[in-house]
């Protein structure tokens, strides 16, 4: 799992954090051992960390830019009041079919709509008016991903973008990718319509609202 704090303190938090139902941990162990991608699960801390947001802003509208598995999804869908939905999306048919599979066995699993597909092209789709859009796809489109997040977003809702610090490489960025992220921190930083904070939360958690004032 990507992080930057030493594994005994990640174990630690764990270790101090909600504990996860059973499917949702069965769900991790099954990502962790049927795919050499499996780092890219956000895991627990991220993920009880993200079903608390929804808890506080008291979110009923979600859209999520990278199904994966599920586990995120499936962590924001169970905090979502029963007339909640959550908007998840992904462009990999064959763990979008995992995702499913374990959305079903969840109570909370009706609150999920799926779509398979790009995510540019899910998100022109939908109408405004989300309260929690959690980009974690591409790193080469989170630009984009990022302005039309905040075209969907609700008055007071709250973007989430998934590894900003990208294992440190934001530092100096070398490959397609490192720059595509430093570049989104730099827009973020320089952009007067929003308040923002970057949390080193594992690889990194940009939080990002509209600014009211
Ligand atoms: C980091 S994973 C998402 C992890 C997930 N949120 C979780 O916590 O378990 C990124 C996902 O983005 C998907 N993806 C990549 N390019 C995409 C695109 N253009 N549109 C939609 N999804 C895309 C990948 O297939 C992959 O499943």
């Amino acid at each position: 799992m990507l992080t930057f704090v030493p594994q005994e303190i990640e174990d630690y938090s764990i270790q101090h954090t909600s504990k996860l139902p059973g499917y949702l941990t069965d769900l991790m162990e099954l990502t962790k051992t049927t795919r050499d991608d499996s780092m890219m699960l956000s895991g627990p801390i991220e993920g009880t960390f993200l079903q608390l947001l929804v808890i506080c802003t008291r979110a009923k509208r979600i859209l999520e830019i990278g199904t994966f598995t599920g586990f995120s999804a499936q962590m924001m869908a169970a905090a979502l009041p029963k007339d909640g939905q959550i908007i998840t999306c992904d462009i990999d048919s064959e763990t979008a079919e995992i995702a499913n599979e374990y959305f079903l066995k969840s109570e909370h699993g009706f609150k999920i709509d799926q779509k398979l597909g790009p995510a540019l092209e899910t998100m022109a789709s939908l109408e405004s008016g989300f309260d929690i859009i959690f980009i974690d796809a591409d790193k080469e489109n989170y630009s984009s991903y990022y302005e039309r997040s905040l075209e969907l977003l609700s008055d007071r809702g709250m973007i989430v973008i998934d590894n900003v610090l990208w294992g440190g490489r934001v530092l100096n960025p070398q490959d397609d990718t490192d720059k595509a992220i430093a570049s989104l921190n730099e827009r973020i930083k320089n952009d007067s319509r929003i308040k923002h904070v970057m949390l080193p939360i594992r690889d990194g958690v940009m939080l990002v609202t509209h600014d009211v004032n």
